[in-house]
């Protein structure tokens, strides 16, 4: 795997992959690379001929109270897992040249509506920061193809919604979830659970689960759900067992809009705090 921090560099080689008709696949991380990162490394050999993965930990996604310079940063690690999983080409550009005139002078991307809850709420500012460093990523690297984990779900909305109304030649690949064997999603930020909050941690996809299963059980018989009294039993049942949740609601897959009786496909978005890390997790349920 050939290492570059050049935007010449990356676009030189690129265009030698196109000139012999090679299609690209891209995958996006902040690095601190884990199974679920290279799982989209995986599914990116199933959609192109070469892979471009890139390790770039984004300034403009963090909050003010956000401790970016505490990010884990564990460059050689990564590289020998992205050379293990058949990475092609690694991009690792430095802020500056990222954004040579810092952020605030910098233009944005900003797409509505499927921002502004949830994650958006409690992050303000941070999906402005994913779509504007996504979009100028995907026009440094014009990938036919890009893989997104479904465990950032609100992310993956933000990400298609962009390419759909930006009309960028570009498909995007949901990847599903890597989990732990207790359920827990793997994440960076499980680094910082201790032991006792490691085993607290997977209550959350657990309650996901039993909210889930309420939901079609109730649709099975036809009854009126009542998705926002659920959604409170189970957000009470994680604070139970010692987390602290930020939110959990039911809404509608695509538009993340609040469900409501008639929505077929849902997806159960929750956020919790355990310790120091704040834990993110989803489910989808289809009804139909
Ligand atoms: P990062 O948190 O490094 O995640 C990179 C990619 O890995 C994202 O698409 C994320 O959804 C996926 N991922 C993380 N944990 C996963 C898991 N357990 N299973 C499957 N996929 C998983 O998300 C970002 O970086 C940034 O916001 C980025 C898109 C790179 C923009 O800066």
């Amino acid at each position: 795997m050939k290492t570059v921090s050049q935007i010449s560099e990356l676009r030189a080689q690129v265009k030698a992959w196109r000139q012999q008709g090679l299609t690209v696949a891209f995958v996006p991380t902040m690095g601190n690379l884990h199974a679920g990162h290279i799982s989209l490394v995986d599914e990116a050999h199933k959609h192109a001929d070469k892979i471009v993965a890139s390790i770039f930990v984004n300034p403009m996604q963090f909050g003010v109270n956000e401790d970016i310079d505490n990010y884990p940063r564990t460059m050689s690690d990564d590289q020998q897992k992205l050379t293990a999983a058949g990475t092609d080409l690694l991009f690792t550009p430095t802020p500056d040249i990222i954004y040579p005139k810092g952020l605030t002078k910098q233009s944005f991307v900003e797409v509505p509506n499927v921002s502004d809850g949830y994650c958006g709420e409690s992050r303000p500012g941070h999906f402005r920061g994913v779509a504007t460093v996504v979009c100028k990523l995907f026009n440094l690297v014009q990938p036919d193809v890009a893989c997104f984990g479904l465990k950032d779900y609100q992310q993956v909305q933000v990400i298609q919604t962009m390419v759909e109304d930006l009309s960028m030649p570009i498909t995007i690949v949901p990847v599903a979830t890597s989990r732990e064997e207790s359920g827990l999603a793997l994440s960076s930020r499980n680094g910082y659970l201790t032991a006792d909050e490691k085993e607290a941690a997977p209550v959350l996809q657990q309650n996901l689960q039993w909210l889930a299963d309420q939901i079609s059980i109730g649709f099975a018989k036809s009854d009126s759900i009542d998705f926002i009294g659920l959604a409170r039993q189970a957000a009470k049942a994680i604070n139970h067992a010692g987390l602290h949740t930020d939110y959990l609601h039911v809404c509608h897959a695509k538009t993340l809009q609040p469900a409501s009786e008639d929505d077929t496909q849902l997806v159960i978005l929750a956020a919790a705090h355990c310790g120091k890390a704040r834990l993110i997790d989803n489910l989808q349920v289809s009804l139909a």
